[in-house]
């Protein structure tokens, strides 16, 4: 089984969905049985390891998103994620980019950036000692791995830049890092630790911080797809997309919410696969204000037969070996789900997973509105805290929606009629 677009996936029950991933995935018993019986993946002993002064863990819901086909390749989603319709929305977007060949995603360098604060130095003259030592601090940095530079990978630029403060001139020495298919903070921040002292002997100024940049500026990931004007409605819809596309583009309120729904898609993907998601946040926000003014991640025009055109840059710094990966039964299980083979392939998954949720909100908004949707499964969420059994909640939900009364208070009353 290699196509995800599985028609009425969500009517499905847990065990025919199971069935659908393990079937998809090539999953095994021990995987669907980790799945349907391990609460969440972790033992309290494993998240004592974790963490400090741990005292449980905590379960969020785990969907799949269907439809996703990325550089010709389809991919079922893991998605963990507390918030109703995102996984639908992702899904749709997606069901409507499949038409026209889904989407095309590139990782155009990935290199992560690690940096050496240097203080009470002479700038000018350090730049280019620095420059001409380039081989010897790349050769240390390169002796802290055992395995990158066996892969080719590993540290493969010294850069310089000189920063004007109140406390004075800075040199700031940054280490590009190839860090293969693992996201790399460890590796970066111990290569960083490693040339620090040789960094001070060659400039002869002090070294302050050693430490990986997150704003990760040679991850950077595109993915772009059309969507075709009749399923989404028709030309006014499309020109309506691109209007409220130009409303975050220029307003900065606007483009931080707007930014919000996509990290909706790329962050839920994240949490599935293990990744860190505040680093990969942090990365986004500084990227969408690169130009000196907060914006978009994603741009919206239309082609020559009026069909939509959605694109996003981002940069993405993810790992699919390492971290929490070797440690969380599930996140790797999600890998798995992903049949992904590298930490770049992950990028372009995460990007394309933002562009299908961003058209699906700007598609809602520029439209009926989220509220209709988004109530709908709101409402799902009201009737189990009000206790409804699962067989309950649809008959509660119908009723709470049709009477446009959607709240706890209803949905105890109408369970209580049942
Ligand atoms: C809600 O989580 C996300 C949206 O607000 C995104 C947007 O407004 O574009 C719907």
């Amino acid at each position: 089984m290699t196509d995800s677009s599985i028609p009425k996936f969500f009517e499905k029950d847990r065990n025919e969905r199971l069935e659908i991933v393990k079937k998809f995935s090539d999953l095994s018993k021990e995987d669907l049985d980790l799945l349907e019986n391990s609460l969440g993946g972790i033992s309290f002993d494993v998240a004592d390891k974790m963490i400090e002064n741990a005292i449980g863990t905590f379960s969020l819901p785990l969907g799949i998103a269907t439809n996703f086909r990325i550089n010709e390749k389809d991919y079922l989603l893991p998605m963990v994620i507390e918030e109703p319709s995102v996984v639908a929305a992702a899904s749709k977007g997606a069901k409507i980019a499949r038409s026209h060949g889904g989407f095309t995603a590139k990782v155009h360098e990935s290199f992560s950036i690690g940096q050496i604060q240097v203080v009470d130095v002479d700038v000018k003259s350090a730049i280019p000692k620095i420059n001409q030592s380039s081989k010897e601090i790349l050769d240390l940095a390169n002796s802290k791995s055992k395995t990158l530079p066996k892969l080719g990978k590993g540290a493969k630029e010294v850069n310089c830049r000189e920063i004007s403060t109140d406390s004075g001139p800075m040199l700031i020495v940054e280490l590009l890092i190839d860090t293969g298919d693992a996201m790399g903070a460890n590796v970066t921040n111990t290569m960083c630790e490693a040339v620090a002292p040789l960094v001070e002997k060659i400039t002869g100024g002090n070294v302050l911080l050693r430490i990986l940049s997150n704003y990760a500026t040679r991850r950077i990931v595109t993915a772009s797809a059309i969507f075709d004007k009749e399923q989404l409605g028709g030309e006014k819809i499309v020109e309506n997309i691109i209007l409220a596309y130009q409303f975050a583009a220029n307003d900065e309120y606007r483009a931080v919410t707007h930014n919000k729904g996509i990290m909706n898609g790329t962050i839920a993907v994240a949490n599935a696969t293990g990744q860190d998601s505040r680093a990969i946040e942090a990365a986004a926000n500084a990227y969408a204000a690169k130009n000196g003014r907060y914006s978009s991640l994603t741009k919206w025009t239309k082609d020559e037969n009026g069909n939509l055109v959605g694109k996003i840059e981002l940069p993405l710094a993810v790992g699919i070996v390492g971290g929490i990966i070797n440690v969380h039964p599930i996140a790797k299980l999600c890998i798995k789900i992903l049949n992904v083979k590298s930490a770049n392939e992950l990028a372009c998954i995460m990007a394309a997973a933002g562009l299908a949720q961003n058209l699906s909100a700007l598609r809602a908004l520029a439209s009926e509105g989220i509220q209709k949707g988004h109530m709908k499964l709101h409402a799902r969420n009201l009737a189990s805290a009000a206790g409804a059994k699962s067989e309950q909640v649809d008959k509660i939900v119908q009723k709470m929606v049709q009477e446009n009364n959607i709240s706890l208070n209803r949905a105890k009353e109408l369970l209580n009629q049942i």
